[in-house]
């Protein structure tokens, strides 16, 4: 298949954010990612962004009807012309069966799904530590990988934020729900042949390396 149609799979923590805006920099792709999609909708006090507020907030997926309709207007967009890498979707096997579709109807499919796996305490950690940069949406973490500057983002200059649903017991609902409705995808895309399992309990510049691997273009 002549696109690069790639899938970012895993647990909220996993280093989907991070590893993402690395990999749509080097191979010139659309990032889209559905989380940082709704975040915006709320940000401009749309009616969906408003009603997508409740459901994250308490941890819980957003219908899929909502989410498959904003994806597939995406993907309408001519910057995905050569390819696209997806981050947080597909969540479920409907939104699955949904994107097979899709691309189906004009002749593409996933070239790769990548599946980012973490063990459940260190996302804990992840999350908890977690800052965002408004701007520019790059993940940040107060130990891990703290800015240069305290409450600055380094690429950008923006001012970093901690999500509402990274409390600590929201983190723990997000990862149940990970489990039951999220995780039958890596044997669906297995099935499909195109699964690449990830070590993520590496450092960022390792995961990445073998992300590359994955991918398997230069
Ligand atoms: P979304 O925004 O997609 O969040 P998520 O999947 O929960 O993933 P996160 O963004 O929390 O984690 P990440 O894997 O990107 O990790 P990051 O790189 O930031 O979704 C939010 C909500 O929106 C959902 O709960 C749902 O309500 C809704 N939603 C979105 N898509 C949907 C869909 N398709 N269907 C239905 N609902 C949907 O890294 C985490 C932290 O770890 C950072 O601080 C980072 O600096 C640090 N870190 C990263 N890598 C490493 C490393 N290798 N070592 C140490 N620290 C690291
Ligand atoms: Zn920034």
């Amino acid at each position: 298949m002549a696109q690069f149609d790639l899938i970012l799979l895993g647990p909220p923590g996993a280093g989907k954010g991070t590893q993402a805006s690395r990999i749509v920099e080097d191979y010139s792709i659309p990032h889209i990612s559905t989380g940082d999609m709704l975040r915006a909708a709320l940000k401009n006090q749309t009616a969906m962004g408003l009603e997508a507020k409740r459901y994250m907030d308490a941890g819980e997926l957003v219908p899929d009807s909502v989410v498959i309709g904003i994806v597939k207007d995406r993907l309408q967009e001519s910057d995905t012309a050569a390819g696209f890498l997806l981050d947080g979707f597909p969540r479920t096997i409907p939104q699955a069966e949904a994107l097979d579709d899709s691309l189906a109807s004009i002749e593409r499919g996933v070239s790769k799904a990548l599946a980012i796996l973490v063990d459940e305490d260190e996302l804990v950690r992840r999350l908890t530590g977690r800052r965002i940069c408004r701007d520019c949406q790059v993940p940040f973490h107060m130990v891990f990988s703290p800015p240069a500057e305290e409450g600055v983002c380094d690429k950008c200059g923006g001012e970093l934020y901690q999500r509402d649903d990274d409390s600590e017991s929201t983190v723990r609902n997000r990862l149940a729900v990970y489990s039951q409705q999220t995780e039958p995808l890596i044997a669906y895309y297995d099935r499909q042949g195109v699964l690449a399992r990830i070590d993520g309990e590496q450092s960022p510049e390792q995961v990445y390396a073998h992300l590359k691997e994955a991918i398997g273009r230069p």
